[in-house]
């Protein structure tokens, strides 16, 4: 376990992405950060979050614009329930919490719109917490890291238990940052660049050759 987290942290600090949301402590930002990225691609993703953040630069600032200002910003995203779930959320942290974004992890789960990776997504990123994550690609990582007989969908409790054993508890933001990088530029869905996988050594589905098998599909 120690030397899969520490070959990882390496690889992020030589080959992770410099992304503006991992350049800020604020939780605020990475929380919009992290709402785009749910069905967004990163590229997509960048202009609109340096926009938001000009716009509404606080959660107060959210809180108290127009709905038409907030979807107006949101504009070409997609998925607009995102954008009102933010919004009534900011509301919420104003009225709730005082607009501090609250650090507990169960009162984050309450807010419109962050469920669990989510969550686990900002936690980790603002505050160093040790809270595992899920996402597309760490999903695809893990299946074939384990070399997982069975679609991910039909495995979500060994996942979440595989993800919550990995997670460096010294360094719980750079190694969820990074597990999200690997399955992004190197574990990707099609032709995965296994010479450059700091995991490959460890990878079950690397080791028996089966890695564009993996994850298996949810087609029966
Ligand atoms: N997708 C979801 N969260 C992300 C993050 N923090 N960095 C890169 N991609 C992501």
């Amino acid at each position: 376990m120690i030397s899969l987290r520490q070959a990882l942290l390496t690889w992020y600090r030589q080959s992770g992405r410099t992304l503006p949301w991992r350049q800020t402590r604020d939780p605020y930002a990475i929380w919009v950060s992290e709402i785009m990225l749910q069905q967004t691609q990163v590229k997509t993703v960048l202009p609109y979050y340096e926009r938001w953040l000009t716009l509404f630069s606080t959660v107060q600032a959210l809180a108290i614009a127009e709905q038409q200002q907030v979807l107006k910003a949101w504009e070409g995203l997609g998925y607009y329930a995102r954008a009102r779930n933010l919004h009534r959320a900011a509301q919420a942290v104003v009225l709730k919490h005082n607009g501090v974004f609250p650090s507990d992890f169960a009162t984050v789960m309450q807010l419109p719109g962050i469920g669990r990776t989510t969550a686990g997504g900002i936690l980790s990123a603002a505050f160093n917490q040790p809270i595992a994550i899920l996402d597309g690609n760490v999903k695809r990582v893990l299946a074939r890291l384990l070399a997982l007989p069975v679609p991910p969908k039909r495995a979500i409790t060994q996942l979440w238990h595989c993800s919550e054993a990995l997670i460096d508890p010294t360094f719980p933001r750079d190694f969820n940052q990074a597990i999200m990088d690997l399955g992004a530029t190197v574990c990707t869905p099609q032709q995965p660049l296994c010479a450059n996988c700091p995991w490959k050594e460890h990878c079950r589905a690397y080791n028996q050759g089966i890695q564009a098998e993996l994850p298996m599909s949810e087609t029966r």
